[in-house]
């Protein structure tokens, strides 16, 4: 088991992340008395994790299904089990399940302590770090939820061996995007590998699953409630969000795959990035087989990313790479 970070939101919550085994090291994380793990069903059926963990919950993944009612489920269902402010909450599924689950136990009975097993690349880089807990509300994404972190996040590679390709392609459109944000060498190992020797070789992805969660430790370490500088995470999101919200065809991944073209070429049509270091970003992207342009009109993308929720009085704010490895905030 080897502890990458210990990620500090104040004196009081720290978030210890771990890339290790779910078999050897989960009882080692988990706090002594109750612990009640929620896990996405999905997940189950291939891992069969509930047969090994605390009394669990199975509940549905998906997009759809972070929301109030699901929420509302899980608080009645804590409340029938006897559940109490002493009781620890263990998430187990894709990023869905740790965003509601965060939001679950951090508002049930004012606040009862969790820990993460992300399940998907996406989950294990990105969504299990940095203490954003949210549900959907009314077809808005995220509208409702805080910032509390997890007391850890277990990071097992083998629980990712039986993710779909296309699940898989859309987590490492993130790898890209936190490769470009703050890791020259990990861009460099993208673009040496490809998807058959990520699936094929656990220890490389393990090292680049390592490296990500650095790169997000160290900007969340130095913003951790996004008031600034944690926004370069976005890179590659603000278009990304534009589809998404204009098309269901592609994944999250797929989004900011198209995303982080785009800025990077926005970025040397604005002298801020070398021609061939944009084209280093679409050779990455195509060599993963993720898209690198969408069949959306350009005036419907534009619209839809002055509407982002993001978007403050002084207009879009966008990340653009200034390098691969460094990126900065401008406007759009
Ligand atoms: N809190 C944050 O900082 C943050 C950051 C990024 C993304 N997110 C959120 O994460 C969510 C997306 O996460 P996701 O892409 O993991 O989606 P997801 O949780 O919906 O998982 C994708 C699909 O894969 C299935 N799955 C999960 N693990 C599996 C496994 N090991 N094998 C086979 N199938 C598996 C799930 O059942 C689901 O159908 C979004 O809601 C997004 O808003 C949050
Ligand atoms: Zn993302």
């Amino acid at each position: 088991m080897n502890t990458l970070s210990e990620l500090n939101f104040s004196s009081q919550r720290t978030t210890r992340i771990v890339v290790g085994s779910v078999a050897k090291d989960l009882k080692g994380l988990l706090p002594e008395g109750r612990v009640i793990t929620i896990v996405d069903a999905e997940v189950d059926g291939h891992h069969n994790l509930s047969e090994q963990l605390p009394e669990s919950i199975l509940i549905p993944g998906g997009e759809e299904n972070k929301n109030l009612e699901l929420a509302e489920m899980l608080w009645k269902e804590l409340i029938d089990s006897k559940a109490d402010r002493g009781t620890f909450l263990l998430a187990v599924g894709g990023g869905v399940v740790m965003d509601l689950v965060g939001f679950v136990a951090s508002t049930f009975m004012r606040g009862v302590r969790f820990g993460f097993v992300p399940t998907t690349l996406l989950g294990q880089i990105d969504a299990a770090i940095g203490g954003k807990c949210a549900v959907n509300l009314g077809g808005y994404k995220n509208m409702v939820g805080l910032f509390s972190p997890a007391d850890f996040v277990l990071c097992d590679a083998a629980l990712l061996s039986t993710l779909s390709d296309r699940e898989l392609r859309s987590g490492v459109a993130e790898m890209i995007k936190s490769a470009i944000v703050g890791d020259k060498e990990l861009f460099e190992m993208l673009e040496r590998s490809d998807l058959v020797a990520l699936k094929k070789d656990q220890t490389l992805l393990e090292e680049m699953i390592e490296r990500c969660v650095r790169v997000k430790c160290a900007v969340v370490a130095a913003d951790p409630y996004e008031k600034g500088l944690r926004r370069v995470l976005n890179l590659g999101h603000t278009l990304g969000h534009a589809i998404e919200s204009l098309s269901t065809e592609y994944t999250h991944g797929e989004a900011v795959a198209v995303g982080l073209v785009w800025a990077a070429r926005l970025a040397t049509e604005r002298g801020l990035l070398p021609l061939a270091e944009a084209e280093r970003v679409v050779g990455v992207v195509e060599k993963y087989g993720l898209p690198t342009s969408v069949a959306l009109a350009e005036e419907e993308l534009m619209e839809a990313m002055t509407h982002d929720k993001k978007c403050g009085p002084e207009g879009v704010k966008i990340v653009l790479p200034e390098s691969i490895g460094k990126c900065g905030i401008y406007r759009l």
